[in-house]
C-alpha cells in the first residue's frame, strides 16, 4: 500500500522578539511563572509590515527551493488570524510564491485545529492521486489584551509542509480519533484584533477534548498506548502539553515520562503560541532534536477551541535526519530583534481600518512584506531580488 504522509515541512516566524522575563518584571510577576508554570521563554512579534501572508510565503518558500512545483495542484493555508472574511490569505502567498495558475486554493478555519483538516484533506487528495503533491500552510499571530492573563501566551509562527506518497519524513496512518463539542473556551469575534478566553474552561476543554478523542481513537481501532514511542500535543504554552501527557497516562492507566515529549518543546517555548502551526512547530522540534526516531510511531493531538480534537499516528521515515532543517530554524530565532516593552505595546495597539491608505514601514528581514492598504486591498511583495523570482515562477 502506498504510504502517505509530510514529505517535508518548514517554519518560519516574525521580525521581532519579547522576552518573557522582561514582560514578568514588568508586571511585578515572579518570570519563573512563565519559564516553569507556562514553559516560555519568548515570543514572537510580527513587525507592522508582517502578518500571517508573509510569514506563511516565507515558511513555503525553502519547500520550493528544494521540489520545485511539479504536482503541486493544491495550496491549503490554515489559520484563525485571517487577513480578509472573504479572500483566502492562500491567494497572497501563491501570487507571492509565482505558483502556477492550475490550482485549488482555500482557507481552513476551526481555532487551531486548522492545520490538522488541511493535512487530512491534503492526505486524501493524494490518496485519490499519488502524483499529486499538496502545499500545507499554517500560519498564525496569537494576540490577547495588554495586561491580560493571556499576554504571556502570545506568539507568532508558520509552518509549511509538503504532502505528498511515500513522504521522506512522517508517514500518516490512516485510524484518527475525533472530537467535537461547543464550548465557549476561546474565540475572536469578527470585531476584535484580541482573542476572547476562559482560560481555566479552555484548559479543561483542551484535556477533554483529548480524551474523547483518544477513546474514539482507540474505537476505530487504533494502536494501544504502549505502541507509540513519542507524543506531539497542541502547544498553547508548552506546560500545556504537560498537562496533557500526564492526562492521557491518567486516562489510560499507563506511566508517560516526559522525555517522550521533551524534544518537542524546543522551538515553541521561543515562538510563543503560533495557533495552527503550534503542533507542526513542536513535530518540527522533535524531528531536529531526536537522533533515534526512524521506524518510530509518534502520536499526535491536534486541538482547536470551541472546540474539536484529533488523535491520530505517524511512522517517522528512515533517512528523515538528511531532512531537517534545525541549523536554518535556529538561525531564524536567533536572528530575531528585541523589542523594547514600550514598543512592543505601540505596536499591539496600531490599527489599520481597511477605509484608511496606508504604507507599512519597511521593517521585516523576511523575503516577504506586507506594503499596505491601497483601494482598500491588502499588497504584499517580495523583499529581495531572489524572492522576486520564486522557484514557482510561472510565465
Ligand atoms: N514559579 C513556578 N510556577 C508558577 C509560579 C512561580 N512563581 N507562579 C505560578 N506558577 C504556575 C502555576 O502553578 C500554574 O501551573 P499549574 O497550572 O501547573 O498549576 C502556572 O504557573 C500558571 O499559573 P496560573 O494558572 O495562575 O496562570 P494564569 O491564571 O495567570 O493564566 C492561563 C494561565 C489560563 C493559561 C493564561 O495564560 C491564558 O488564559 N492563556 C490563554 C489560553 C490558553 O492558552 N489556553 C490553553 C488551552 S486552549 C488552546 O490550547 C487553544 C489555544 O491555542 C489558545
Amino acid at each position: 500500500m502506498t504510504t502517505i504522509g509530510i514529505h517535508d515541512l518548514s517554519l518560519a516566524t516574525a521580525h521581532h522578539v519579547v522576552d518573557l522575563a522582561e514582560l514578568a518584571e514588568d508586571a511585578g510577576v515572579d518570570p519563573a511563572k512563565y519559564h516553569v508554570g507556562l514553559g516560555q521563554d519568548r515570543m514572537s512579534v510580527p513587525a507592522a509590515d508582517e502578518d500571517i501572508v508573509t510569514m506563511g510565503a516565507e515558511a513555503a518558500l525553502p519547500l520550493l527551493e528544494r521540489h520545485g512545483t511539479d504536482g503541486i495542484r493544491t495550496l491549503l493555508f490554515a489559520t484563525e488570524s485571517g487577513v480578509d472574511q472573504s479572500k483566502s490569505a492562500g491567494l497572497f502567498v501563491h501570487e507571492l510564491l509565482g505558483l502556477p495558475h492550475t490550482m485549488r486554493v482555500v482557507e481552513f478555519k476551526q481555532a487551531c485545529y486548522g492545520a490538522t483538516a488541511a493535512l487530512q484533506s491534503a492526505l486524501g487528495f493524494v490518496a485519490r492521486n499519488p502524483e499529486e503533491r499538496v502545499l500545507v500552510i499554517s500560519s498564525d499571530v496569537a494576540r490577547y489584551q495588554l495586561e491580560s492573563a493571556g499576554e504571556p501566551t502570545q506568539g507568532a509562527g508558520a509552518v509549511a509542509m509538503l504532502v505528498a506518497a511515500d513522504p521522506a519524513l512522517l508517514a500518516i496512518e490512516p485510524i484518527s480519533g475525533v472530537a467535537a463539542r461547543d464550548v465557549d473556551d476561546f474565540w475572536r469575534p469578527n470585531d476584535s484584533t484580541t482573542a476572547v478566553v476562559d482560560g481555566r474552561l479552555s484548559l479543561s476543554a483542551y484535556l477533554g477534548a483529548l480524551t474523547t478523542a483518544w477513546d474514539d481513537f482507540t474505537a476505530a481501532g487504533g494502536v494501544g498506548i504502549d505502541e507509540i514511542d513519542r507524543f506531539c500535543f497542541h502547544q498553547p504554552f508548552t506546560k500545556m502539553a504537560r498537562k496533557a501527557l500526564a492526562g492521557l497516562a491518567q486516562h489510560t492507566g499507563t506511566t508517560l515520562p516526559d522525555e517522550l515529549q521533551e524534544a518537542t518543546f524546543a522551538y515553541n517555548r521561543e515562538l510563543g503560541n503560533t495557533y495552527t502551526a503550534s503542533l507542526y512547530a513542536g513535530l518540527a522540534s522533535l524531528l531536529d532534536h531526536d537522533d533515534d526516531l526512524a521506524g518510530t510511531r509518534i502520536g499526535l493531538f491536534s486541538y482547536g477551541s470551541g472546540a474539536v480534537g484529533e488523535f491520530f499516528t505517524g511512522i517517522v521515515q528512515p533517512g528523515y535526519r538528511q531532512r531537517r532543517r534545525r541549523e536554518s530554524i535556529e538561525a531564524r530565532i536567533a536572528g530575531r530583534v528585541r523589542l523594547e516593552l514600550p514598543a512592543y505595546r505601540e505596536l499591539h495597539g496600531a490599527e489599520h481600518p481597511s477605509d484608511t491608505e496606508w504604507e507599512a514601514p519597511s521593517v521585516t528581514a523576511g523575503p516577504f512584506r506586507f506594503a499596505g492598504i491601497r483601494d482598500r486591498a491588502r499588497r504584499y511583495e517580495a523583499t529581495q531580488l531572489d524572492a522576486a523570482q520564486p522557484p514557482g515562477r510561472r510565465d
